[in-house]
């Protein structure tokens, strides 16, 4: 049966129509309207509506950057949106009369890449999305972890560095402040202002008016640029330490990256591997589990919601 999967990012909403079998039959893209949640849900109905035209559809389901609740009906908190609280699946269930779950963005992305992507053939996975945030998924013994009030996996909120830098989140030295895009830029901009092989990014981003955009440091990674490659390794290095930490809880047998900054592909997993295994409990003594990027990568988030909705509509013996 086909579902409907909605991704909610900082700048895009993505829809998509999926078959059951995690193919893509139709897509959408609407930019995100600044912070207004009703105008959100507008869009996101009218989507909806668009997609699901001429076909038999079980259930929408919408991911979302931030802590969703166990009834996955509601955003308690998000870091990097205005959402406090928000009783989102209600608002758009009462404009559209079908199913509708919410989940996290990066659970809906980690389920994508544990039932269709990279870890297709893994039962132990925890997926890291590297994009304005950090976020987290974790499949254990073939199950999504959601924890005792739903917000399990926020693995962006993990305390890396005592009192460290502040976070959206509202406590300090989160990895999200590390290990993020936007930390990545952070570090850029600092490798810039120090000279020497931020040489070449302090000149484009004089050029470009004193700001180093994201396109611009993905085009220096590209051309194998020392400054931009510099900050990347800081942040594999960061990363790698975290999963170092969460091979302790969880032990799974693959991490996966997600999000925009693991197109970067091996420059960003070899220093991951580096810290993993100089920080790993028992080093020396612990099989290594694979280190891999996501295989979706822009479509896991639709894909994942648009799965784990029909999963909760069979599950509630919902008919379309
Ligand atoms: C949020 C997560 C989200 C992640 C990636 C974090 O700041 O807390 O809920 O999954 O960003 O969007
Ligand atoms: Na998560
Ligand atoms: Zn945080």
């Amino acid at each position: 049966m086909h579902a409907i999967g909605i991704d909610i990012g900082g700048t895009k909403i993505a829809g998509a129509l999926v078959a059951d079998d995690g193919t893509i039959l139709a897509e959408e893209r609407r930019p995100t309207p600044a912070t207004d949640p009703s105008a959100i849900v507008e869009i996101v109905a009218s989507m909806v509506e668009r997609l699901s035209e001429g076909h038999t559809v079980i259930a929408t389901g919408v991911a979302a950057a931030g802590f969703i609740d166990a009834a996955q009906s509601t955003v308690y908190y998000a870091p990097n949106i205005s959402w406090r609280n928000e009783p989102f699946r209600d608002r758009l269930r009462a404009r559209l009369g079908m199913d509708v779950t919410i989940d996290n963005d990066a659970n809906a992305a980690g389920w994508a890449e544990f039932r269709y992507g990279v870890a297709r053939d893994a039962h132990d996975m925890t997926m890291l999305t590297i994009g304005t945030g950090v976020g987290g998924a974790i499949v254990t013994g073939d199950r999504l972890l959601r924890g005792g009030f739903g917000t399990a996996g926020e693995l962006g909120h993990l305390r890396i560095v005592p009192d460290g830098l502040p976070c959206g989140c509202g406590a300090r030295g989160c990895i999200e402040q590390y290990g993020s895009g936007r930390a990545l830029l952070r570090m850029a901009n600092e490798i810039a202002d120090a000279g020497g092989i931020g040489h070449a990014l302090a000149v484009a981003r004089e050029e470009a008016g004193g700001t180093l955009t994201g396109g611009m440091l993905a085009g220096f990674l590209e051309d194998g640029d020392p400054g931009a490659h510099h900050a990347l390794r800081q942040l594999g290095l960061w990363l790698g330490q975290a999963c170092a930490s969460l091979s302790a809880v969880l032990d799974p047998e693959m991490f996966v990256f997600g999000g925009g900054v693991s197109v970067a592909g091996d420059a960003l997993l070899d220093p991951v591997r580096e810290a993993y295994l100089a920080h790993l409990p028992a080093r020396g003594y612990h099989p290594e589990p694979e280190f891999v990027v996501a295989e979706l990568v822009n479509d896991a988030g639709v894909v994942g919601a648009a799965d784990l909705a029909r999963i909760h509509a069979e599950s509630i013996g919902a008919a379309p």
